[in-house]
């Protein structure tokens, strides 16, 4: 049987294939308030910003294509059973292949009813309008998970990570909780590692970092998993 490799992974995944990240230099959060655009306050209070937002991510999503790391990463399952756990928002994992995508932010390419939150719907195209609405009448959503707002996909996640026989973290800050916390589910002599060019601060032993890109920091990981397959 293939051994679990449970891959959490942020922002910085992406960043190779032209999505900003947020916390970096000239990263989203330099430019937008987040309690203006990424809180139910501000859907409230302006919802034609938040959902101007969130169309100007979805359109650029569709110029973007997987990198190396994403088709590393799918690359992975020949060899494990690999379980992705993504903050990103972005469809990259499962467009390099990956069959096993959790995502704990929402998906940006999905939308969802604002008064029945388990009408989930595909979006059709980039753009999500004032007078879309759910089958029940009822205006659609951004399928974010905002500041301030409950992670429920966290109730899958925890037990993945439990289960994990190896633990890696793909270019994340680990700012975000209670994302940033998953790692501390993992057993005791289970190897972590982290690809990321900034060491994100983990208070861990035993931790295993490669200080590089997603792109060749994932075929990096690759040759020395060999060994743990
Ligand atoms: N490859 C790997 N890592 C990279 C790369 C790259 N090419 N470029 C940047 N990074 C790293 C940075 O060093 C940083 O540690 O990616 C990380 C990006 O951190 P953040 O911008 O804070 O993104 P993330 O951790 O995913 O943010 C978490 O915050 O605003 C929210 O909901 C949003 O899911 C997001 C959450």
């Amino acid at each position: 049987m293939k051994k679990k490799l449970v891959v959490l992974t942020g922002a910085g995944m992406s960043q190779e294939s032209g999505i900003r990240t947020f916390r970096d230099m000239g990263g989203l959060w330099e430019e937008y308030d987040i309690s203006e655009v990424a809180t139910p306050e501000a859907w409230l209070r302006n919802p034609e910003l938040v959902m101007k937002f969130y169309n100007d991510r979805r359109k650029q999503l569709y110029e973007c294509t997987p990198n190396a790391g994403h088709f590393g990463l799918a690359d992975l399952e020949n060899a494990f059973d690999v379980q992705i756990i993504t903050q990103n928002v972005d469809d990259l994992h499962e467009r390099a292949g990956s069959t096993k995508v959790l995502h704990l932010h929402g998906e940006l390419k999905k939308v969802r009813s604002t008064q029945h939150s388990e009408l989930v719907y595909d979006l059709d195209g980039w753009e999500l309008k004032f007078g879309d609405l759910c089958e029940r009448g009822h205006q659609l959503r951004p399928h974010i998970v905002w500041f301030g707002e409950e992670v429920p996909a966290m109730e899958d996640a925890v037990p993945m990570v439990e289960q994990a026989d190896i633990f890696v973290v793909v270019g994340t800050s680990l700012n975000v909780y209670p994302a940033a916390g998953l790692m501390h589910y993992t057993g005791k002599d289970v190897p972590v590692f982290v690809v990321d060019p900034e060491r994100p601060p983990i208070g861990m032993k035993k931790v295993q970092f490669i200080e590089e890109k997603a792109g060749v920091g994932v075929r990096m990981l690759r040759d020395r998993l060999q060994e743990l397959a």
